[in-house]
């Protein structure tokens, strides 16, 4: 098993090993006072493992209900928070008792955001089951859901209790969600990590994702302890994102977010390399990693509609957005852009 210890409001533990599912009672036995547990899934993954998850609860003596609601990023929002908080008020649900969030991205992002303001604040355990969950969203404190105006703008920094990414769930993966995950896995390489890149591009990922996913998280972790509510440092894991949120819109999120990063990635590193920023030969190396994994590089928007797109992104202040911008393999940096040039950076990022 690896272990990364966060030090962040609280102090946790992110646990990556095979089996893991079948300790989260005595993980939620040190994490909750009370005997309740609410486990929060959604209808992709709670036929898979939500039983395996409630004996192991039940083995340790909590009483555990459960939350299941309709897969896809489209239920992140405001209807089926209240619907959950409304269910966990009805279970009678207490400070001392705990939630349980058994999924990928959205299912903890909305069940953070619910522990978060629930009788104001209760704990969680993050159970990711994706990579994607598992590398990023699970850790760090980041919870939202979304608006009709955009993607995770209602949310707090709130930090789970534990982290426990059980390996045995990779085997159920969809290829799409796992190419999901490896863009943000690349993500943290061209943030500052060329040896991670290296590897990436020798070996396959799927052969070895404890010993990456490990890497990663104790790179955020570093960032995290730094700057856990996201004013300084921690901006450098939103590379890709700024654009990337703009084609996930467009694409009224039928593009999923990793496929997104990827494109928004490669759209900054392009433009980067044209305002003499970066050395070429970053982004063709980049390009065919994220074509290795499976990942679009380009996309048919236009910059005038990613333009509009990225103005309501939550990275803008006031007048200017912080762009992360590569400026060599395994190196990125923070770059305050005047938003009326934004719209270069996006044209020049699509200019083959
Ligand atoms: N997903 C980016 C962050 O947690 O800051």
């Amino acid at each position: 098993m690896t272990t990364v210890t966060v030090q962040a409001s609280h102090t946790y533990d992110v646990k990556i090993a095979r089996g893991l599912l079948a300790s989260v009672g005595q993980e939620a036995a040190r994490a909750f006072r009370g005997r309740t547990a609410a486990v929060v899934s959604d209808t992709n993954v709670a036929p898979r493992y939500l039983e395996a998850v409630a004996d192991s609860l039940k083995g340790e003596g909590f009483r555990v209900c459960s939350f299941v609601f309709p897969a896809g990023e489209e239920h992140k929002n405001g209807s089926t928070y209240l619907n959950l908080l409304e269910f966990l008020a009805q279970e009678h649900i207490t400070r001392a008792d705990g939630l349980i969030a058994l999924g990928g991205g959205v299912v903890g992002d909305l069940t953070g955001f619910a522990a978060a303001t629930f009788l104001r604040g209760i704990p969680f355990v993050q159970l990711p089951t994706t990579l994607l969950a598992a590398v990023d969203a699970s850790v760090g404190g980041k919870t939202a859901i979304d608006l009709r105006g955009g993607k995770n703008l209602a949310g707090a920094f709130y930090q789970p209790k534990a982290v426990l990414w059980d390996l045995a769930t990779l085997a159920t993966l969809p290829a799409e969600t796992f190419a999901d995950g490896c863009a943000e896995v690349i993500k943290y390489g061209m943030i500052g990590d060329a040896a991670l890149l290296d590897k990436l591009e020798k070996i396959d990922l799927a052969a070895d994702p404890e010993e990456v996913a490990a890497r990663c998280i104790a790179q955020k972790r570093d960032l995290v302890e730094q700057d856990e509510f996201d004013t300084g440092a921690r901006q450098l894991l939103n590379l890709g994102h700024t654009i990337g949120h703009g084609v996930e819109a467009c694409s009224d999120y039928t593009i999923s977010h990793g496929k997104a990063v990827a494109i928004g990635m490669t759209l900054v590193t392009r433009a980067a390399v044209s305002f003499g920023l970066c050395p070429a030969a970053v982004l063709v190396r980049l390009t065919a990693l994220l074509e290795k994994y499976h990942l679009p590089t380009a996309t048919d928007y236009t910059a005038r509609e990613l333009y509009e797109k990225t103005l309501s992104d939550k990275k803008r202040a006031g007048d200017t957005i912080t762009l992360v911008v590569p400026v060599a393999w395994g190196r990125s940096r923070l770059e305050k852009v005047p938003v009326g040039d934004l719209l270069t950076w996006i044209e020049r990022g699509l200019a083959q």
